[in-house]
């Protein structure tokens, strides 16, 4: 379909409640279907939980629940966090769910009748670690411990089980990663992918004996024995969460999706054995598989809940608003690679970027129109503007980094208007050209150009902001639906209309706040 885009994350494990680190690959993929959205395009935008794993049957029964009963108690309490983090997903697909058996069902016939020897009967003899689901190497281990879940030691397996024959689809996964550099994103991971193909594949075993797998699975079709392996079962939410199996024409609509946005721990899942499972069924790649890096607890681990560093993210948002966890997570971290989140640095961001740079510049600037105009400025003829180039120039650069998936530096084009405008103030003194009734157009410039230059970067930061830039924007007299299109200079028209308010950000003074925010006592269980 024409400007339409599909984008996904990853499906989470609902072992237990999602952390910041979670959360982080949410807001970003949201941030990108905003600014999609923005930009005039149809936008679906798919998430979900991975219910099949193990660690989820162990967490059940655990808890004295079926699988099923904690999988139900888990969607509400993400689908809660998710809603205060403003994750604005179109669909939430979850894999118990009897659209997604279907297509699973459907994929694994689709590879049969168009390859029938790439799924086999074989043995599997290894380790696995139930912290990642996969069938590990000795050779990527660390003193024999999954560096990723040193606190699970991976079990020895010895299973017959249903095999794809991943094997054979490793030049044609190197041939396409050639021609399509886009494929994988950023390089860092592409060139991890193509050495992980050079390297050599094996091939993959995609069941489980339903002993094994707690009876918690979608059974193997034709194989009673054994479930579907949870990664070849997670990997298919992509299209049967757009109708793949049950629903033709809405997958025509959607599929190939345009985005799948992932951590950099499982960008080869989805650039190895994802597009090979889809080519054995004959069905189209998705166009980009982005692999983010991770936020790091300060004491330099991934944060994750096997790690017992979790940090609440409806906490963190409590405490700011959901606004400004967001920017910092854009902003402070260039997309694609690490990053850190400490309270600490969080309300220094908040303080410097929105109360001190933002909240202060439009109150300033409302107040000003409210004391010299009465709160209503028009653009005057012939006094030249001052910040027209400068806001054409963010838009510019706004664009070229959002499309580009340069999070960080769409919200930077977005302030360092804020700062031009907050510049203008400190230059051209509007209270001392007030003064003289000679110099009212000189005035009138000043104040539209500051509306509209607040107006245009708040326009940008939508997609970051979605709350607090709404609230801007009505202030600022633009109440129309936000587009890219009114980020032209002058497309809200050349008189607005301004209102005053609350301080918006208002500034952290107490230190003791960090206290209160301070990440809850370790997670036990991953
Ligand atoms: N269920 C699999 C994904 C299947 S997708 C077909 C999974 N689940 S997860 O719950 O462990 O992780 C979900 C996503 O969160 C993954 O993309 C993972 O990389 C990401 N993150 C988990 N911890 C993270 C950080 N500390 N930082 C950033 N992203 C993190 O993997």
């Amino acid at each position: 379909m024409p400007g339409a885009f599909y984008i996904t994350t990853a499906i989470d494990y609902p072992n237990d409640l999602p952390h910041l680190g979670t959360a982080y690959e949410k807001i970003t993929a949201d941030v990108i279907a905003r600014w999609h959205r923005l930009t005039g395009k149809s936008v679906h935008f798919l998430m979900g939980n991975d219910e099949h794993s193990v660690k989820v049957a162990q967490r059940a029964e655990k808890e004295g629940l079926t699988p099923l009963e904690w999988c139900n108690r888990m969607e509400t309490g993400f689908r809660e966090r998710w809603a205060a983090l403003d994750i604005s997903f179109d669909d939430f697909i979850r894999t118990s769910e009897e659209r997604h058996k279907k297509g699973v069902v459907a994929l694994i016939k689709g590879v049969r009748e168009a390859n029938p020897d790439d799924i086999f009967l074989g043995d599997y003899e290894g380790l696995y670690c139930t912290g990642c689901e996969e069938f590990k190497l000795e050779k990527n281990l660390v003193d024999g411990l999954c560096p990723q879940h040193p606190n699970r030691k991976p079990e020895k397996l010895k299973e017959k089980n249903q095999f794809f024959r991943l094997t054979k689809y490793r030049d044609a996964l190197l041939k396409h990663i050639e021609e399509h550099p886009e494929f994988v994103q950023p390089e860092a991971r592409r060139n991890e992918v193509v050495n992980v193909l050079k390297g050599g594949l094996e091939d993959l075993s995609i069941s489980r004996p339903v002993a094994k797998a707690l009876g918690w699975g979608i059974p193997f079709p034709g194989d009673p024995e054994r479930v579907v392996y949870v990664w070849f079962d997670a990997l298919t939410n992509y299209i049967t969460g757009v109708g793949f199996g049950s629903d033709d024409a809405l997958f025509g609509t959607w599929w190939p999706a345009d985005l799948h946005i992932v951590g950099k721990d499982i960008t080869r899942f989805h650039c190895i054995i994802w597009p090979a499972m889809l080519m054995a069924a004959g069905i189209a790649l998705p166009k980009t598989v982005f692999g983010h890096g991770w936020i790091l607890s300060p004491e330099g681990g991934k944060i994750g809940k096997s790690l017992g560093n979790v940090v609440e993210p409806l906490e963190v948002a409590r405490l700011l608003g959901p606004d400004a966890l967001r920017l910092y997570l854009i902003r402070e971290i260039v997309y694609g690679q690490d990053g850190e989140f400490t309270v600490s640095r969080f309300e220094d961001r908040y303080n410097a970027d929105l109360a001190n740079n933002y909240g202060n510049l439009v109150s300033r600037t409302v107040s000003m129109a409210a004391k010299y105009r009465n709160g209503v400025v028009t653009e005057p003829a012939g006094v030249p503007p001052r910040l027209k180039d400068a806001a054409a120039g963010a838009v510019d650069r706004a664009k070229q980094a959002y499309d580009a998936l340069a999070l960080h530096d769409g919200a930077g084009a977005a302030f360092a208007l804020l700062t031009q405008a907050n510049e203008l103030i400190a230059t051209s003194e509007p209270w001392n050209i007030a003064k003289d009734p000679a110099r009212a157009g000189e005035l009138d410039r000043v104040l539209y150009d500051l509306v509209e230059a607040t107006r245009i970067a708040t326009l940008l930061l939508v997609p970051v902001m979605p709350r607090k830039t709404l609230e801007i924007l009505n202030r600022l007299g633009d109440t129309a639906k936000p587009t890219l299109a009114r980020a032209a200079w002058g497309a809200a028209g050349s008189t607005l209309t301004t209102t005053g308010g609350d301080p918006l950000f208002p500034r952290i003074e107490d230190p003791a706040k960090a206290k209160e925010a301070k990440p809850a006592k370790p997670a036990k269980t991953k």
